[in-house]
């Protein structure tokens, strides 16, 4: 989906102080940036910032940054941080793929990648946030040991990933092909998320541990 462009996008975030446009500066001082040395849980792809914002709400004692290269859809979770008064979360308007640009080796306790775009193209699949050169890329960042929390609604993409996630040398340690709501309490539906499942369809979850080189 192409969100219309929001051109006051832009410029509130860059009064937002909770907003870093320049990340690059806190490689390796993000725990410094928070004032505390409580984890780190990073979504990646986190478009309107509701599964952020909404984690950062009941779990005060952990630490989340959200990305996405699209400001037209993180605006929207960076007014939240504000008006939810949330000192536990910072955002970067950012590409995934310059992600080593921005955090320390073992600086992250957690990725959450949720409903990322499928890519069903071949040609085009390198963009899937899932895809092996990330995932090498996010087990540099994360600490050993340290979890990938992956949801989605397509079974192309979950199955690729899959086979990604254990040519990258993680361990599967859940592979759900049909996340049932009840069957996790805890589990807090994404924006994308909560539109798969009112039409019907099943939500993929897996979790996946990068293991000590
Ligand atoms: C389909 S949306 C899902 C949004 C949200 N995670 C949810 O579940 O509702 C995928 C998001 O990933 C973002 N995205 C895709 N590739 C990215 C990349 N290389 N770096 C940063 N964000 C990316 C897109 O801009 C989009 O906002």
């Amino acid at each position: 989906m192409r969100l219309r462009k929001k051109h006051f996008a832009i410029p509130e975030m860059h009064e937002n102080p909770y907003v870093f446009f320049e990340g690059q500066k806190y490689k390796g001082k993000w725990r410094e940036v928070f004032g505390n040395d409580n984890p780190i849980y990073l979504e990646i792809g986190a478009g309107k910032g509701k599964f952020t914002i909404e984690s950062a709400m009941i779990n005060q004692d952990i630490n989340y940054i959200m990305v996405d290269f699209e400001t037209n859809a993180l605006i929207y979770g960076t007014r939240q941080i504000i008006e939810r008064e949330l000192t536990n979360v910072r955002a970067m308007p950012i590409n995934a793929e310059h992600i080593l640009d921005y955090f320390e080796e073992n600086e992250i306790d957690r990725i959450y990648i949720n409903f990322c775009n499928p890519w069903p193209k071949v040609r085009h699949q390198k963009r899937r946030l899932t895809y092996p050169s990330l995932l090498d890329k996010y087990k540099i960042i994360l600490k050993p040991n340290s979890q990938i929390y992956f949801k989605t609604d397509d079974l192309d993409l979950f199955q690729d990933s899959l086979d990604y996630f254990s040519l990258c040398g993680y361990s599967t340690l859940i592979a759900d092909f049909d996340m049932e709501e009840d069957e996790y309490p805890q589990n807090i539906v994404t924006e994308y998320e909560r539109k798969f499942r009112n039409l019907g369809e099943k939500i993929k979850f897996g979790v996946f541990e990068a293991n000590v080189n």
